[in-house]
């Protein structure tokens, strides 16, 4: 699908990815932007129209879907990450909190647009996955689950939208500069050129975006994950828990 004249809308879009996506669809032409965040006064961004929505709020993403019904592309990027281990955590409020938000708030989503959608051509469903939806890191653990559910998930859109035209995009990415990664000095991509890559997938009509070297080089290592993922996942994590330096 053509971004330009296409109407959009973000989640998350006050800071972070999200609005750097919003930037980069007001820049390709698109006709109007919505830009969803829980404080609609933070959506600062030129030419993007903020909309109040919590994502994990049901009743709300009804009333967003009823009255965003131009909407031609969805784009699902808000989410949220606790460094929480599975079993080291102290009880489950992180994990129950990014399955909330990652999962079942993004499945919210696409189940509301997509009449909207369907009623708008077909157009696109973007999902903000994880290179983390591919394996399981014990930092982030429960994060991980989150976006695996979600990647099954969007899979599963894929197929139950396609009679209806819904090009449907799984995004995976390593670490993104933003607050999100602030914990971390590895290496970080730009927001700007995920957000580039995303919009240059819709417009050729990929499903998915593997926006960095060590996500590519995760998803193609996936079939042989325990002898070439988890054994340097293992050691880390071993080295951290004898608090080695
Ligand atoms: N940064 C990375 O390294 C990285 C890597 C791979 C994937 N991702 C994914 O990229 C997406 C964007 O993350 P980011 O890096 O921009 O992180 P961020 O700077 O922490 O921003 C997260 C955004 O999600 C919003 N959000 C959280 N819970 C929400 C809810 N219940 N309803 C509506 N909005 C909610 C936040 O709103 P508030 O301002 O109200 O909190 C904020 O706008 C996420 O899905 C994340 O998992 C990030």
């Amino acid at each position: 699908m053509k971004i330009d004249r296409s109407v959009a809308l973000v989640t998350g879009a006050n800071r972070g990815l999200g609005r750097a996506y919003a930037r980069e669809l007001v820049s390709r032409g698109a006709a109007k932007v919505y830009g969803a965040a829980r404080d609609p006064a933070a959506v600062t961004e030129p030419g993007v129209i903020p909309i109040a929505l919590d994502i994990t709020d049901p009743e709300r993403v009804a009333q967003v879907a009823a009255q965003c019904t131009d909407v031609s592309l969805l784009v699902n990027n808000a989410g949220v990450l606790k460094y929480s281990t599975f079993t080291g955590a102290p009880n489950l409020d992180a994990a129950r909190l990014e399955m909330e938000t990652n999962y079942f708030g993004t499945l919210s989503m696409c189940r509301a647009f997509a009449p909207v959608l369907a009623a708008n051509g077909g157009g696109a469903i973007v999902n903000m996955l994880s290179v983390t939806s591919f394996y399981t890191n014990p930092f982030d653990a429960s994060y991980g689950a989150s976006k695996a559910a979600a990647w099954s998930m969007t899979n599963g859109v894929r197929l139950e939208l396609h009679h209806q035209g819904t090009l449907v995009v799984a995004v995976h990415a390593s670490f993104i500069d933003t607050d999100m990664a602030a914990l971390t000095n590895a290496p970080k991509d730009k927001p700007e050129s995920v957000a580039r890559q995303v919009f240059d997938a819709v417009e050729a009509g990929q499903i998915e975006v593997l926006a960095d070297e060590r996500t590519r080089t995760v998803k193609a290592e996936l079939s042989r994950d325990h002898e070439l993922i988890y054994p340097p996942v293992q050691e880390f994590w071993d080295a951290a828990v004898r608090g080695a330096p």
